[in-house]
């Protein structure tokens, strides 16, 4: 058979979305400020805020074309908020390449940035004036709470007193309000009620949790070769995951993890931080800190697919969308 016949639903969104980003992101030049663009969205991913939006409008009964902007408007929202993050985070691998700031310079990742940023907003110029309305008004407020999500992870890396509801705000935030924003979008094109949107929405929410709990762990237990991030960068960057503070619950490790939390990686050499980095990890297996983990993104994920089930969607979608969640969850990358 052939290939195009064989791939399932969700490939052929993923491949429609694809086309449709290569049509709408042309700018060219200068080179200096659109290269590292098209670098990073042509660098792949898992394409999951787009999916996301497109499934969420189809399942609600619009065509899939008329939700195609919006969708790109959210991966390449995504991908700015990685190239401003990775600058943030010191991080030098990204979806298995160099990072832009590391490819080309600072600057270029903050400006060709701000530029994808505009971008993502220009995307919604072809809506009518109600939708656009709604459209802006959740993505707006979202990038807001993205803003208030990294900063508060900023915060956390020098503070020595967070705790784990301190945490999953934090993550809610700078991880979650996307992957909702994204569901409600498809919603709002789709124009199902507020009753809905809010349900769905609240799907993204608990799916979100759930999946930068996953990144938290696979940042530390991951595979280079599937994960394409540095292994261990958030254990360097002292970054108070909640595998970090779930271990520091179990007394016997506490201390001793705080005193390697507390080491800046800048006063240290490469060898060191591979040592922090293979110690903390042992911390975290044997303190229960990793199985609590575990337990929690199992947690939210049922969670999640508690809402599906409530969603006004056929049974064939509402199957489709629970195993979507739970293939999520045992990702790799
Ligand atoms: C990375 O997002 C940032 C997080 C919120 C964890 P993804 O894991 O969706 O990254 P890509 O787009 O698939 O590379
Ligand atoms: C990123 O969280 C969230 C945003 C980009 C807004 P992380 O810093 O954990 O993401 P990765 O691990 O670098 O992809
Ligand atoms: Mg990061
Ligand atoms: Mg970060
Ligand atoms: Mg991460």
């Amino acid at each position: 058979m052939d290939y195009f016949y064989r791939m399932n639903a969700i490939d052929q969104l993923r491949s429609t979305f694809l086309q449709h980003l290569k049509n709408r992101i042309t700018e060219s030049e200068p080179a200096g400020l659109y290269d590292p663009v098209h670098y990073i969205l042509e660098l792949g991913g898992k394409r999951l805020r787009p999916l996301l939006t497109l499934m969420s409008a189809k399942m609600y009964g619009a065509q899939v074309q008329d939700a195609l902007d919006a969708a790109v408007a959210v991966e390449v929202f995504h991908n700015f908020t990685l190239l401003h993050d990775d600058i943030m985070d010191a991080a030098d691998l990204r979806r298995g390449q160099a990072t832009v700031h590391k490819k080309w310079n600072t600057n270029t990742g903050i400006l060709s940035g701000d530029a994808m940023l505009i971008m993502a907003y220009r995307l919604f110029e072809g809506c009518d004036r109600e939708q656009f309305f709604q459209l802006h008004k959740i993505f707006s407020k979202t990038a807001l709470e993205v803003c208030e999500g990294q900063q508060y992870d900023v915060d956390f890396e020098t503070r020595d007193d967070v705790t784990v509801s301190e945490y999953l705000l934090m993550i809610q935030l700078k991880t979650s309000v996307l992957l909702g924003c994204a569901l409600q979008m498809g919603a709002i094109i789709a124009g199902v009620d507020k009753k809905e949107q809010e349900l769905i929405y609240n799907y993204g929410i608990h799916l979100g949790l759930a999946f930068q709990l996953m990144d938290d762990y696979l940042d530390a237990f991951g595979d280079l070769a599937t994960f394409g991030k540095e292994v261990g960068g958030d254990i360097r960057e002292n970054k108070k995951t909640y595998l970090f503070l779930r271990s520091i619950e179990n007394e016997d490790c506490a201390t001793e993890l705080k005193e390697w939390f507390a080491l800046d990686h800048e006063e240290m050499n490469e060898d060191q931080i591979e040592e922090k980095k293979e110690i903390v990890k042992i911390f975290f297996e044997e303190s229960g800190g990793a199985a609590a983990t575990l337990e929690a993104i199992k947690h939210y994920t049922v969670k999640a697919l508690a809402i599906v089930e409530q969603l006004s969607i056929s049974d064939e979608n509402k199957k489709e969308l629970h195993d979507f969640s739970v293939d999520l969850m045992s990702r790799v990358s």
